[in-house]
């Protein structure tokens, strides 16, 4: 299928999203000549804007996105962009803002020659998701006509409510007002053409499969390190945290994609159900009444300054719009167990966190040790294990490490990687991620998008965390880690309790492999 005549109409439009990620975004589109033929984008958000200073800034944000790759932003094709750029100015929880914007609607329907469908995008935070639902229900801009033509579609931008109870709420909201077809989800993880390999990589190649269980896999680690802090996003930042912003969804994704079971096509409904199913079977953690030894099963932490260390950003609680005592973590790492029959008794081992010593995103499947060791070791040594990596991000590819014999008469051995780089083999960097999701929503297609069965599973299971930590704090303790490490030593003697180490190969800044 390919992207159909609409409107796509930006809620906070002049946020930091939409800047550095959406508009980019619909702007590779363009450049690829991906995008419908009748076409336009209509900035919705509360600044006093007129459209040729929305223009202005879209300018600046593209630029500013390709500083890398000046000559992507050719000012012909620039100039026609922005040709398709409007805006209107309003409150979020105005009645007649949104008379308004169902006017400048119509009138760029009518300019641009389109048919009438058009795309919500929601990139707000989860507090106006149920505001800004109502308005439009009101204002009947998300009535679809006669066999849902045209067509109105809505985009939530994760987090997808503060916490349960929120996402439930927003649920039923959004059941009363919106059909499920007309329901995107976002989460941009989805949207990476490394994650989707994931996918590609277990279900169409016959000789993985087969090993894909407790019988040969050891432990999985499931990496996302960032080497930025929290930026100017202090404010959103600080209410949120690490395990809401990165677990509650990237993660879990992640997770999902790595351990679900096959499913029985690649329809939207099949590969959603294998996702909850698997969130669905994942073991709560001890919270409540055992709550104790919750610190066992998971860690949080919260970068310091490292005066002459590895990065020069301040300490968190000295970022931009973050309390000076905030509890809030940039860090968390996790032990995570699936109750199914393929995975029994296999650490899912998770970490994500910001300040780190550099970027990067990383599934690591690491097999089960050979039975008996033949070559050259003494009794105590223990032949390194099969480490299978999927990179995500950045150096996207695949690395299969192997135990190989070195040249010469002695039986030495060396781990070497079988490697395959993304850019070396397809000679380019994959495409960005909001570009994919974008075009799916485009084309109604939301495999790539949470189900409501999803959100619901994966806040079961980070709601008792956050309340567990917020009601007693003293149980699981906030550790400290310098800007620039790998993390808190807590996360550390956590993965010792499986009989493993974190990840730190030369590739991922560090000296040793696990
Ligand atoms: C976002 C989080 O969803 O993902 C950010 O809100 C985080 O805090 C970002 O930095 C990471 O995305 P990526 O694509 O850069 O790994």
């Amino acid at each position: 299928a390919s992207a159909e005549d609409c409107g796509i109409v930006v809620f906070g439009a002049s946020g930091d999203l939409v800047q550095r990620k959406l508009i980019p975004a619909l702007y590779g589109l363009h450049l690829r000549n991906l995008l419908p033929s009748r076409f336009y984008i209509l900035g919705f958000a509360r600044s006093d804007m007129t459209d040729e200073q929305f223009r202005g800034r879209m300018r600046e944000a593209i630029t500013a996105a390709h500083a890398e790759h000046p000559a992507a932003v050719a000012q012909e094709k620039l100039d026609a962009f922005l040709a398709m750029c409007r805006y209107v100015s309003g409150d979020y929880n105005d009645p007649r803002a949104y008379e308004r914007l169902s006017m400048r609607c119509s009138t760029c329907d009518r300019d641009f020659d389109a048919t009438g469908n058009r795309l919500f995008y929601l990139a707000l935070p989860p507090d106006l998701h149920p505001v800004v639902t109502r308005r439009l229900a009101e204002a009947d801009l998300t009535d679809e006509g006669p066999q849902g033509r045209p067509w109105a579609r809505v985009v939530f931008e994760k987090p997808f409510g503060h916490d349960l109870a929120s996402a439930l709420h927003l649920d039923s909201l959004l059941g009363r007002t919106l059909a499920p077809s007309q329901i995107f989800r976002m989460d941009h993880y989805l949207g990476k053409e490394t994650v989707q390999s994931v996918l590609m990589f277990r279900f169409a190649n016959a000789i993985f499969e087969p090993l894909w269980n407790r019988r040969y896999i050891d432990h999985v680690q499931i990496t996302t390190a960032e080497s930025l802090g929290v930026e100017h996003r202090g404010g959103y930042y600080d209410n949120a945290g690490c395990l809401r912003d990165m677990f509650q969804n990237h993660m879990l994704q992640m997770l999902a994609i790595t351990a679900m079971e096959p499913p029985a096509s690649f329809q939207a409904e099949s590969v959603r159900d294998e996702r909850v199913k698997l969130m669905r079977s994942l073991r709560p953690w001890p919270c409540g009444d055992t709550g104790g030894e919750l610190c066992n099963w998971v860690v949080r932490a919260q970068y310091e300054a490292a005066p002459g260390g590895a990065s020069s950003l301040p300490a968190y609680r000295n970022e931009p719009d973050v309390a000076p005592d905030s509890v809030t973590e940039t860090y968390v790492a996790a032990k995570v167990l699936i109750d199914n029959w393929r995975w029994q008794g296999v650490p899912f081992m998770l970490r994500s966190g910001k300040a780190l010593h550099r970027k990067v995103t990383e599934i690591a499947v690491t097999f089960r040790r050979v039975p008996h060791v033949l070559f050259g070791l003494s009794s105590k040594a223990q032949m390194p294990a099969n480490v299978l990596v999927l990179k995500i991000q950045p150096d996207e590819g695949i690395d299969l490490t192997i135990q190989a014999k070195q040249p010469g008469p002695k039986s030495c051995m060396s781990t070497m990687a079988l490697s395959f780089k993304y850019k070396d083999i397809f000679g380019v960097t994959p495409p960005d991620a909001y570009e994919r999701l974008l075009l799916d929503c485009m084309q109604g297609d939301r495999t790539l998008f949470w189900s409501r069965e999803e959100v619901e599973a994966a806040w079961s299971l980070i709601d008792p965390v956050l309340s567990e930590w917020a009601a007693h704090p003293q149980r699981c303790p906030l550790h400290t880690y310098p800007a620039g490490s790998w993390g808190p030593q807590a996360a550390d003697a956590l993965m010792r309790s499986i009989g493993a180490r974190w990840r730190r190969p030369p590739e991922m800044g560090g000296t040793h492999e696990q």
